[in-house]
């Protein structure tokens, strides 16, 4: 069994009694498609093998006893007092207050968690504590909700408590995730398909800036807006109802002049990245690991100049990564303002580029960056004993 695992479960003994089940949350990976699932866009993430351990069981009263290693942190609340909290508790009971919500009674449990997810790192782990979480107690009092469902509370989950309206990404690729492969997403539907995403001689790459990012920050509700409000302005001069209906740059310039420049420069950002999925995702079918490395490139531009989601140091390692040939995309991955850099690499360069790059970072910043050469894994599920 996995250490972390082994860990989780020990901790479990340590504090509670009974006989816990285990479960596996992932966090997850981004190819491309970013910042434009809550803009009804697609997207390609994939679950990885990194993420969340959670110990639970039923322990025959109206309390909610939590334990979070990472932090070493123990909290207890009755189910009838539930409400906004902070920090990593307003992601367990957020998850909660959404069953209480649909009308299901659930009773107290224990519950014990750690990870190896680095936190903040744009690899969500908010979205896999959710997830462990909604999986367990959906199993644990049979409420007979489908991943999808579940994935769709856990969104609600943390537009509630946190307060991060986030899209569906990271929610469903948490649920739905399959080994070897990424998920190709329609976010505005939810229809989605599996490719392979074990391409012969490249691997995947995440370098950690090591900037905390925090999408409590508010930052991340802010881009939403503008996006929103940049929408309706188009919505009310052209016959479209999503970004998706937006298929050429004069569209959107007819907008131009009602928007803030800030406004503008989103709605751009979004139509062309949302351009830029539906091609790569031909390139990645039909093989074209170069094409799509391109494009990768593309959208860390088009995320740090026209979104205003990136930050000295992303764009650092960026720019570190066109030095290097066998490196061919390098983008910001997930929410920006810090976390992951994800790199395309073809295998036989990888080493000297973590190499490198590391060296290079620690020169320039004063601080360590770290890489994770990435490997995918299943949605949630419970681990046997
Ligand atoms: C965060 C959010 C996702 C998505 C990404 C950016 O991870 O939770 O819904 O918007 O940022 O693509």
């Amino acid at each position: 069994m996995n250490s972390i695992a082994t860990l989780v479960l020990k901790h479990f003994g340590e504090n509670f009694s009974g006989s816990p089940k285990l479960y596996f949350s992932p966090g997850r990976i981004n190819l491309i498609g970013e910042h434009i699932d809550y803009n009804d866009g697609f997207v390609m993430p994939a679950a990885i093998d990194k993420g969340i351990y959670i110990a639970i069981d039923e322990n025959q009263t109206d309390t909610l006893h939590f334990y979070a290693i990472d932090f070493n942190e123990h909290f207890a609340i009755s189910i009838q007092d539930i409400q906004i909290n902070n920090g990593w508790r307003n992601y367990v009971l957020s998850v909660v207050n959404e069953f209480k919500l649909l009308g299901v009674s659930l009773k107290g449990f224990n519950c014990v968690f750690g990870g190896d997810i680095p936190l903040g790192a744009g690899m969500s782990s908010s979205a896999a504590l959710e997830g462990g979480l909604a999986f367990a107690l959906n199993e644990m009092f049979s409420v007979g909700l489908s991943r999808e469902d579940l994935a769709l509370l856990c969104q609600r989950a943390e537009h509630n408590f946190p307060n991060v309206k986030c899209g569906i990404m990271d929610q469903f690729a948490n649920m739905m995730g399959k080994k070897d492969h990424v998920i190709l997403l329609d976010c505005k539907t939810l229809q989605h398909f599996y490719f392979p995403l074990v391409k012969e001689g490249y691997k995947i790459v995440l370098l950690n800036s090591k900037v905390h990012h925090s999408l409590a920050a508010g930052e991340y509700n802010i881009r939403r807006q503008r996006c929103e409000q940049g929408l309706a302005i188009l919505r009310s001069l052209l016959s479209i109802q999503s970004f998706r209906d937006i298929t050429s740059a004069d569209e959107l310039e007819i907008g131009k002049s009602a928007m803030t420049l800030e406004q503008y420069n989103c709605c751009k950002y979004v139509v062309e990245e949302i351009g830029r999925t539906k091609t790569a995702a031909k390139l990645l079918q039909s093989n074209d690991m170069q094409g799509f490395g391109k494009l990768m490139y593309a959208t860390h531009e088009g995320l740090s100049k026209l979104y205003e989601v990136s930050c000295s140091e992303l764009d650092f390692l960026v720019d570190q990564a066109k030095l290097f040939p066998a490196v061919i995309g390098s983008r910001l991955m997930g929410g920006g303002f810090g976390g992951c850099t994800i790199n395309l690499v073809e295998a036989t360069g990888v080493e000297n580029f973590i190499e490198q790059t590391i060296i290079a970072y620690e020169q320039q910043f004063k601080f360590h960056s770290e890489a994770y050469i990435v490997a995918t894994s299943d949605g949630t599920a419970n681990l046997p004993l």
